[in-house]
C-alpha cells in the first residue's frame, strides 16, 4: 500500500516535471490566418454562350438568388440543380436577396443596390454589360476591395456554370 502510494506519487511528480515541448504542438498562428484567408481577386472571363434565355437555366439562378441553401429552400429545386452538393452535404446557393431586391425579392435587403429592372437600368442605358455582372457575381472586389458581397468564384461557391445561370437570371426581362 505504502509502496504503490510512494511510486504514483513519483509517477505524478515525473509526469509533471516532464519535458512536454517536444510533444505539445505549438501551431503558427500566421500560417492559419494565412489559409482563412481569401485568396488575391480573380478576374474571369464569361464563358461563351454563358448567357442565355433558356428559362432552365433563369429558374437555377432565381433559385440560387432567392435561397441561402438546399436546406431552407422552400419548394423543388429546378431542373439541373440540387438541394445537397458532391458530398451529399447541404447545398449553399447566393441568398443575394439578403443584400439585394430585386423582381419578386420577399424582404429583400439593402446592403447593395436594387437590382430589379437590372437590363433596362444598367445594361441598355450603357453603364454596364454582361461581363461585369458575370465578374461582380464571380468577384466583386475586382471594382471594390473593400466590398460586403460575397466571393463566389474565387472560393468556388459556385462554378462558372452557375455564376452563368445567376447572371442570366439577373439580366432577364421578369
Ligand atoms: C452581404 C451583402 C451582399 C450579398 C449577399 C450580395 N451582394 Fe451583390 N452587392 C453588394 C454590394 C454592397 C454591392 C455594391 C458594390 C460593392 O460594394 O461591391 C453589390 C453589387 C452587386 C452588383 C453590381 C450592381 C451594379 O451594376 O452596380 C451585382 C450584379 C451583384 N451585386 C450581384 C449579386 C449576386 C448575384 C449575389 C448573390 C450571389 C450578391 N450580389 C450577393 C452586396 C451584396
Amino acid at each position: 500500500m505504502k509502496k504503490s502510494l510512494t511510486l504514483s506519487l513519483l509517477l505524478g511528480v515525473s509526469l509533471l516535471a516532464a519535458d512536454y515541448s517536444g510533444v505539445i504542438e505549438v501551431p503558427d498562428a500566421s500560417k492559419i490566418i494565412e489559409k482563412d484567408l481569401l485568396a488575391p481577386v480573380g478576374i474571369y472571363k464569361m464563358p461563351k454562350g454563358c448567357i442565355t434565355d433558356d428559362p432552365k437555366a433563369i429558374a437555377r439562378g432565381s433559385f440560387m438568388f432567392h435561397n441561402l441553401n438546399g436546406e431552407n429552400a422552400k419548394g423543388e429545386a429546378p431542373e439541373g440543380l440540387k438541394k445537397v452538393d458532391a458530398h451529399g452535404k447541404n447545398k449553399q446557393y447566393g441568398n443575394c436577396v439578403a443584400c439585394h431586391n430585386i423582381e419578386g425579392a420577399i424582404g429583400g435587403g439593402n446592403i447593395g443596390p436594387d437590382l430589379t429592372a437590372y437590363n433596362d437600368v444598367y445594361v441598355k442605358s450603357g453603364i454596364r454589360d454582361h461581363q461585369f455582372v458575370y465578374q461582380k457575381t464571380a468577384d466583386p472586389r475586382v471594382d471594390n476591395p473593400n466590398t460586403n458581397m460575397t466571393v463566389n468564384l474565387t472560393t468556388k461557391l459556385f462554378n462558372e456554370r452557375e455564376i452563368c445561370d445567376i447572371t442570366s437570371y439577373i439580366l432577364s426581362p421578369k
